[in-house]
């Protein structure tokens, strides 16, 4: 097939410009209502879509479980924002890393952060039972990573920065051990979110997200969901497990997170410019043992930082000074942080993290984990002034 000189004009004219994050948040997951020309999408309720007279359906969607149209527009914008090549949501974060799992074929091994989200781990450890198989590893020591691969390692997991202690992996050194290895890599970007760390680029092959924390960002809307590199067999899989299984998020929970998304990338510049004036604040006060933040020169793996991320995000953990009385004490006196789980909304979170995680927990006894909301710094500042000196 021979292309002429006025068909490649015509693409050059015809293909839209390529967008910059901060567009493709606001426009990628909109589309202009046809009957009316709302400007904002409305909410389809509706379950199920009119068939044609020969069978077909001329709206494009069937069902919604399959489908509908408040959901393509949310899978439209996440595999843009990551740069994949397409996305599946689901309902929650939990619901989206556990199709991966899902997707594998059983007896599968899989190796997964030591500091795993103890939400999905949980899942692994008691859900997949029996089914596959999973090594912890700690993902900063690149020679345990390699000395965990086995014949049957089918999938390596990465969450970087890790919860709660932020750790960094090398995201480029483990995939190359990954690709060595035929394994695929799923990356939970929650944290980093894209603005800051491009999974993809660095060679991951798929990415989950809990939509629930920063792309949703109010706190209000619980959801999940998976982009990829490449569609191959693999998303083909976790394409119709979405469907067959059924974890789908409402109509109204896409709509909820399409408009929060739109306003994401100017959200996280905030959350961490205020992280990044905490953490300095915590790092030089007396009653703080020591701070984790990606963006203090003294983090262990700041050079990775420097190398793979965009920027530091929103989340911070700090050790008080004594012990689990002490930390409790700084989390019961603050007053414009909320002590309360979850992360990524516009409004600070603090809490006492070995609490939540149960009696298994490594995570110190002391240690506060900060979600830094996009409130005047100074003002939060002044909130741990006074509860550290309680
Ligand atoms: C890093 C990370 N991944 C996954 C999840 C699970 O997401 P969800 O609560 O939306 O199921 C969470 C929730 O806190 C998380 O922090």
């Amino acid at each position: 097939m021979s292309i002429h000189l006025a068909d490649v004009l015509y693409l050059m004219i015809a293909s839209p410009p390529i967008m910059k994050i901060e567009t493709i948040a606001i426009h990628a997951g909109n589309k202009i209502d046809n009957s009316n020309k709302a400007v904002i999408q409305p909410i389809t309720l509706s379950t199920t879509f009119e068939r044609g007279p020969e069978g077909n359906y001329p709206g494009g969607y069937i069902y919604t479980r399959a489908d509908n149209p408040n959901r393509s527009s949310l899978e439209q914008v996440l595999y843009q924002l990551e740069g994949g090549a397409d996305a599946c949501a689901f309902s929650s974060g939990n619901a989206a890393g556990g199709c991966v799992f899902q997707a594998l074929e059983p007896g599968s091994h899989i190796i997964a952060p030591a500091d795993m989200y103890h939400g999905l781990r949980n899942q692994i450890n008691e859900v997949f039972r029996g089914i596959h198989e999973v090594t912890y590893v700690n993902m900063t020591d690149i020679g345990a990573v390699e000395k965990a691969v086995k014949q049957t390692t089918k999938l390596m997991w990465l969450e970087t920065p890790s919860n709660p202690l932020l750790k960094i992996s090398d995201i480029k050194a483990l995939v190359e051990i990954a690709k060595r290895n035929n394994i695929i890599v799923a990356c939970d970007n929650t944290f980093a979110t894209p603005l800051f760390q491009r999974p993809l680029e660095l060679g991951c092959d798929i990415v989950m997200h809990s939509t629930t924390k920063y792309l949703g960002g109010h706190s209000d809307v619980l959801g999940g969901a998976l982009i990829t590199r490449e569609k191959n067999d693999f998303w083909q899989r976790i394409r119709s497990i979405q469907e067959l299984s059924g974890a789908v998020p409402s109509p109204l929970d896409c709509f909820l997170t399409v408009r929060g998304i739109k306003t994401f990338p100017y959200r996280m510049k905030a959350h961490a410019a205020n992280a990044q004036k905490i953490a300095e604040y915590l790092d030089q006060h007396p009653k703080v043992e020591k701070v984790y933040y990606p963006g203090l020169a003294s983090h262990p793996q700041h050079q990775i930082v420097l190398e793979q991320m965009h920027g530091t995000g929103g989340m911070l953990s700090f050790l008080v000074k004594g012990g689990i009385n002490e930390a409790l004490k700084v989390a019961n006196n603050v007053k414009i942080f909320t002590q309360a789980t979850s992360l990524g909304g516009v409004e600070s979170l603090l809490e006492h993290r070995a609490s939540i995680e149960g009696p298994e927990t490594k995570t110190p006894q002391n240690l506060l984990r900060v979600s830094v909301g996009i409130e005047n710094a100074e003002d939060l500042i002044e909130d741990l002034e006074y509860a550290l000196s309680r």
